[in-house]
């Protein structure tokens, strides 16, 4: 346990209100590859890949809610089982959970799914669009329960259209738009099939800026190596002129240079002005591997 607890230790020196705590998955403490914990307060998150023992696990929670104080309750998401069923470990799991960030709140879905609601290393995604969207139209695509929306309009975005297939998503994420007090005549929820949907899309268009952050793979709904050069080729027709693309992968299939190398086919009068990671919380072995966001501007002609 010393290479867990020293970087929960770490971690916890500068608790946010949403933040993970312990990122296994990227590689970088070898033994602990199964292992996530985030912290949502009044709650710990534990995230499994693989089956431990019962001991292991209680010293964990001593560990943890020695570390934190006031946490209410320290639930374990059971990823290696089917449907990923989520127990309680210690204490009692408050009625409404959130992940706080910046200001805004977003609800989470803790019992018993394999998705919470909320993704925390796309936090690096949520800063950029309140940074950037001040009065611009915004198509939101793969949206979920519309995070990257809130995040948005709470940056002065004059409209964003949500897209996503599934509407129990698009259902929480209209919620997180109401529990901010968000105006909803400047938000709209599809629920659409984005590849079937694209003439619709296009009425709805021109945008100034479209973020896009599909699955890695997802049964017949997306498949990267089929999607990915589809999307590179349809959203420019979406946009203005000097309008801007934002692509999150997070597959350890698709590297960004994958992403890079369609836009310069497909696409090449789009201009990559930046690549952004998830940051220090979230480290990785492989560079290539977790979050990678790539932000692009399409040329005026005359540049
Ligand atoms: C990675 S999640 C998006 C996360 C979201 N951007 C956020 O940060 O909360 C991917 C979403 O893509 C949706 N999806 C997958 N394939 C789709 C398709 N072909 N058309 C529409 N939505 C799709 C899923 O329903 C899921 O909600």
């Amino acid at each position: 346990m010393h290479a867990l607890e020293l970087e929960i230790a770490r971690q916890c020196k500068a608790l946010g209100e949403a933040c993970r705590l312990f990122h296994g998955r990227g590689h970088r403490f070898p033994g602990y590859e199964d292992l996530l914990i985030d912290w949502f307060e009044p709650v710990v998150l534990i995230t499994l890949y693989q089956d431990r023992s019962s001991s292991w696990l209680k010293q964990l929670v001593v560990y943890l809610t020695g570390q934190i104080s006031g946490v209410k309750a320290v639930i374990l998401q059971q990823r290696f089982l089917p449907h990923s069923p989520s127990i309680i470990l210690d204490g009692c799991l408050p009625e409404k959970v959130h992940a706080h960030e910046m200001g805004l709140k977003y609800r989470l879905v803790l019992n018993n799914s394999q998705n919470i609601g909320f993704f925390p290393d796309a936090a690096v995604v949520r800063s950029l669009l309140r940074e950037c969207c001040e009065g611009k139209k915004v198509l939101n695509l793969f949206a979920y329960s519309c995070s990257f929306s809130v995040a948005a309009l709470a940056g002065g975005a004059r409209q964003v259209v949500n897209v996503d297939m599934s509407k129990n998503a698009l259902a929480l994420g209209k919620l997180n738009h109401e529990i901010n007090g968000i105006d909803s005549r400047a938000v709209s929820f599809l629920g659409l099939e984005i590849f079937r949907s694209f003439s619709r899309l296009k009425k709805l268009s021109p945008f100034d800026l479209i973020v896009c952050d599909p699955p890695a793979e997802q049964g017949k709904s997306f498949l990267a190596s089929r999607d990915w050069p589809k999307l590179v080729k349809k959203l420019p027709l979406l946009l203005k002129t000097g309008g801007e693309i934002i692509t999150c992968t997070s597959s350890p299939h698709v590297s960004p240079r994958y992403i890079q190398g369609l836009f310069q086919v497909h696409c090449p009068q789009a201009e990559l002005l930046e690549r952004l990671r998830s940051g220090e919380r979230f480290p990785e072995v492989d560079d290539d591997k977790g979050l990678n966001v790539l932000r692009y501007r399409m040329r005026h002609r005359e540049d």
